[in-house]
Order: C-alpha cells, then sequence, then structure tokens
C-alpha cells in the first residue's frame, strides 16, 4: 500500500463524496467555463488540503462515524481556493504547465485563465453561504487576502532580488501557509471544537504549511523526479527561494555579484539558469532548507500532543511526513 493509500484510508468514504462535491460546486450552465473546470476535474491535483480538513475533523471528533456536511463544505471550499489560486498564479509566472499537463492560461489564454480563476474563488466563498457556514467563511477568506498579500509581497521582492531569510518566510506564510492553516481551522471548527483547539490546528497547518513551501521551492530545483511543472522557473521568474537565499549569504563576494547578476539580468537564458541551478545545487543551500523544513515539521507535529490517538491523528502525522517526503 502506498503511504498515500495509507493516508486517506480513515477519510475513504469522505473522499469519496468529495469528489461529487466539488464537481457540483463548479457547475456552471457557460459552455466555455463547462470545457473548462471539466479539465480541471480530470487533472486533479494531490488533493493534500481536503485531506487536511478531514483528518483534523475526523482526529478532534473522536468518533469512527462518518463526517457531517460542514466538514464537507470546508473540504470542497478550500479546493476551490487552491484551485483558483493555481490557475491565477500560473497567469503571473507565465507558466506553461500544471500537474503533468498545458495550465488553463496556456491552453486557453490569459483573459480567460484571470477570469476562470475568479469563477472558482467565487463559487468556492458561496459554497460556504449557502450552508450559512460563516465560521468557515471568516477563515477562508482571511486566508485568500494573506495569499494575495504574499503574492504580490513576492513580486516587489523578485524586483528588487534583495530578499532576506526572514522576509521570504513572510511571504510563504502569506501565500502557501496561510490556506493549509485554513484548512486545519476549518477541519476543527467544522466538528465545533472550542476556539483554542481551532486555533493550535490552524498553528499546526501554518508550520505545515510552511515546510509544505520549502519542499515546493525544493521541488523546483529538481528535487524530484518527474513533478508536473517545469523545474527552474523559480529562478525565470526572479523568485528568491531559501537554497538561493543561503546559497548568496554563504556565497564570497564576487560569487555572490555573479549570481545576482545572472538571476538579474539573464533568467531569460537557459545556460544562465542552469549556472545558478548548478551552483545552489553544488553549494550547502539545499541541505540549509531542508534543515529549516524538517525544524518546522518537528515543531507541527508537537502542536498535535493534546489530541487523543487515532487511525486519523496517525494518518494526519503521517501527512505531514509526506508534504516533505513528496516527489511533486
Ligand atoms: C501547489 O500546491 C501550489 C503551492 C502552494 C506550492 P500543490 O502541490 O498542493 O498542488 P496540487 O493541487 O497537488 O497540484
Ligand atoms: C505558490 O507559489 C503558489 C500559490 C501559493 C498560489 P509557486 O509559484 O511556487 O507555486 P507553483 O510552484 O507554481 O505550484
Ligand atoms: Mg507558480
Ligand atoms: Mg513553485
Amino acid at each position: 500500500m502506498s503511504s498515500m493509500t495509507r493516508i486517506q484510508a480513515p477519510v475513504s468514504e469522505e473522499l469519496e463524496h468529495f469528489k461529487a462535491h466539488f464537481k457540483t460546486a463548479m457547475k456552471t450552465d457557460v459552455v466555455l467555463l463547462d470545457r473548462i473546470t471539466r479539465y480541471i476535474i480530470k487533472r486533479k491535483g494531490k488533493q493534500m488540503r481536503p485531506l487536511f480538513v478531514f483528518l483534523t475533523a475526523k482526529a478532534l471528533s473522536g468518533e469512527n462515524n462518518a463526517l457531517g456536511e460542514k466538514s464537507h463544505v470546508a473540504a470542497s471550499l478550500i479546493e476551490l481556493l487552491h484551485t483558483a489560486t493555481l490557475v491565477h498564479d500560473d497567469v503571473v509566472d507565465e507558466s506553461p504547465l500544471r500537474r503533468g499537463f498545458f495550465s488553463i492560461q496556456a491552453l486557453w489564454k490569459k483573459k480567460i485563465a484571470v477570469l476562470v480563476g475568479d469563477y472558482l474563488l467565487s463559487r468556492g466563498l458561496l459554497t460556504a453561504v449557502d450552508n450559512e457556514a460563516y465560521d468557515l467563511l471568516k477563515i477562508t477568506s482571511e486566508a485568500v487576502r494573506l495569499m494575495s498579500e504574499g503574492e504580490l509581497l513576492q513580486i516587489e521582492k523578485a524586483r528588487r532580488l534583495d530578499i532576506t531569510e526572514e522576509v521570504y518566510f513572510e511571504i510563504i506564510r502569506r501565500k502557501t501557509a496561510s490556506l493549509i492553516a485554513s484548512c486545519c481551522a476549518c477541519g476543527a471548527a467544522s466538528v465545533n471544537a472550542d476556539d483554542e483547539t481551532v486555533e493550535r490546528m490552524r498553528e499546526f497547518g501554518e508550520l505545515v504549511g510552511l515546510a509544505f513551501q520549502i519542499k515546493d521551492d525544493l521541488l523546483d530545483l529538481g528535487d524530484g523526479d518527474r513533478i508536473g511543472k517545469p523545474t527552474g522557473g523559480d529562478i525565470r521568474e526572479r523568485k528568491m527561494t531559501l537554497p538561493l537565499i543561503h546559497t548568496l549569504q554563504t556565497a564570497d563576494r564576487s560569487k555572490r555579484k555573479r549570481l545576482i547578476r545572472l538571476v538579474k539580468y539573464r533568467h531569460h537564458d537557459n545556460a544562465a539558469v542552469q549556472e545558478v541551478m548548478n551552483e545552489i545545487l553544488q553549494g550547502p543551500g539545499m541541505a540549509y532548507a531542508r534543515e529549516r523544513m524538517n525544524e518546522l515539521k518537528a515543531k507541527s507535529l508537537k502542536l498535535l500532543d493534546p489530541v487523543p490517538d487515532s487511525p486519523a491523528k496517525m494518518a494526519l502525522q503521517e501527512l505531514v511526513e509526506f508534504t516533505i517526503e513528496r516527489k511533486r
């Protein structure tokens, strides 16, 4: 049994139901939009966020019964928001590929991708409104705000190429960790956990989310096999990720100047991108980023201590492990 199958086992019934829920939430009578949403449904991702929602909910509800409607609302809502941000992110990053296939912006052009992203975002938020799940709406709207801020902060810093490790963590906290934090907070809120527990699970998700983005940045440098999106993209987009930041910090003056010049002026040149990648791969940056990622993992797992042992809790712990071991 693969680790993913094992992780999914405690909530397999919920995941089965999720498929239909997610599909219904996207329904439209606009033919073009319908064609695109069907394309999206066929090329689904890892769906880790619904898993975070369901496993958190089940670990806290302390029952073996199937989860209620509110947990399903949370899962669909968050996967819709996630999908919306990916469709938009590929416009921003001009990425031709997503999940091993052409991205929406590459296939249908940018203006359509922007509108499809907005559509998915609104359908996500409406899922909560339709179910009067205002607590979920509050948690996720906050994440949407943080994600937009994070992506813009990243663009601001990409222009200046002067980002410190501290700023890097601020960017990824907003653009990625906030949504995974909201998965766990919503999972908890969906089974009526008390405020303190909701907050602790939010913090848990935030730490896992930070580790998740560090892993994504490592994968972009070829830390996996076929990841379903191009490698080296971050350098091409002048995105300063942790392995690069640490490489610059520890390089001597002349190497640092050369690397910055390559990223700044030659980021569209394959040979230059490859040279920067090689410098990162040979230096201490990769190991350093893995170290920080492992620290975050350990910190996050500690927050699960008060949760009583159960198959769902074990699967949640394993999902944290999967987050940093994954190959795509
Ligand atoms: C990709 O998220 C976007 C980031 C926050 C790095 P995932 O890696 O979870 O994407 P899918 O849904 O599995 O494609
Ligand atoms: C994460 O940043 C994107 C979002 C949080 C929406 P990236 O730009 O690194 O994500 P990928 O690598 O394209 O999936
Ligand atoms: Mg991107
Ligand atoms: Mg990336």
